[in-house]
């Protein structure tokens, strides 16, 4: 296989009128990609200021948005390459209390509407016998965050479902991968559903990426054809830490998550 060359590409991203997936067009529109982008926000989308870009606003949830996003990308261009699920929001209520409309509104963001928008191109990824499927994690869906528990439980749904579809899919061609931000600076805390973080959580941004970084390291993995993404990589000995001695990581969560709030 040869080096992979963005040039050309017909890339579609969801949530990108902010934070990651901003970061991610404007990443792929400096490469030569030809951009599908989708938000919510009209105005977030046209702020880009990518003229190139096909943009479709619409909430990603609506079976309608998706078809339309897949029906007027291959009819402008005939083909898609890669699909990046990037569109997701955060859930910062205890799962003891979780006001359960929040909870099933944060799955059909984040696990729901990735997984049929995933089914809806893989027809003509098929047809191409190429495309790669890129969706947005966390680590989160690695390690339950206790001030993030029901999200860290779309995520590993997300997470569950990239595995099994990167191994049926291989056979068609088509790659499947997974990606775990840890902490990016964007306004995910902000966009929050129902609650707010606990304070020392809130304060932690101080740790974080950029969404600039965090979207070079996306586009790597995609080049690379890698199984997964950890961004930053040291997270993965965040992992790794609670995979060998998990009693000790959930103590030490605990302690992070004291006085969480609600809204
Ligand atoms: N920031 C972090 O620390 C972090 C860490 C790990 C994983 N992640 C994941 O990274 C992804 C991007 O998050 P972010 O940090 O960039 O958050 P963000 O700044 O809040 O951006 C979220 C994007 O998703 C869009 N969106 C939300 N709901 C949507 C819907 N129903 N339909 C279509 N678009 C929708 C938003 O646009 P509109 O409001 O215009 O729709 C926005 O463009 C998410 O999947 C998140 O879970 C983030």
């Amino acid at each position: 296989m040869g080096a992979f060359a963005w040039q050309g590409q017909v890339v579609v991203i969801t949530g990108a009128s902010g934070g990651i997936g901003a970061a991610c067009a404007r990443a792929l529109d400096a490469r030569g990609a030809q951009l599908v982008l989708n938000a919510r926000s009209e105005s977030g989308l046209a702020a880009l200021n990518l003229p190139d870009a096909l943009l479709l606003h619409g909430d990603i949830t609506l079976a309608a948005t998706r078809e339309q996003l897949v029906a007027r990308t291959l009819d402008r261009f005939g083909r898609v390459d890669v699909l990046v699920n990037n569109a997701g929001v955060g859930v910062y209520w205890p799962p003891s209390a979780a006001r359960d409309e929040d909870t099933r509104r944060m799955f059909e963001v984040n696990f729901f509407a990735p997984l049929a928008l995933a089914q809806a191109v893989v027809p003509a990824m098929r047809r191409q016998r190429s495309g790669v499927i890129v969706n947005i994690s966390s680590i989160a869906g690695k390690v339950t965050l206790p001030w993030l528990t029901l999200y860290s439980a779309s995520k590993f749904a997300l997470s569950s479902a990239t595995a099994g579809l990167r191994m049926e899919l291989a056979r068609d061609g088509i790659h499947v991968m997974a990606v775990y931000p840890g902490y990016v600076k964007t306004q995910f805390q902000d966009h929050a559903i129902g609650a707010y973080p606990p304070p020392e959580i809130a304060k932690g941004k101080r740790f974080a990426i950029s969404a600039q970084q965090c979207a070079r390291d996306i586009l790597r993995g995609v080049e690379r054809r890698s199984r997964s993404v950890v961004t930053p990589g040291w997270w993965r000995g965040f992992a790794g830490l609670h995979l060998l001695f998990p009693s000790l990581v959930e103590a030490r969560l605990i302690r992070m998550n004291a006085g969480g709030g609600h809204r």
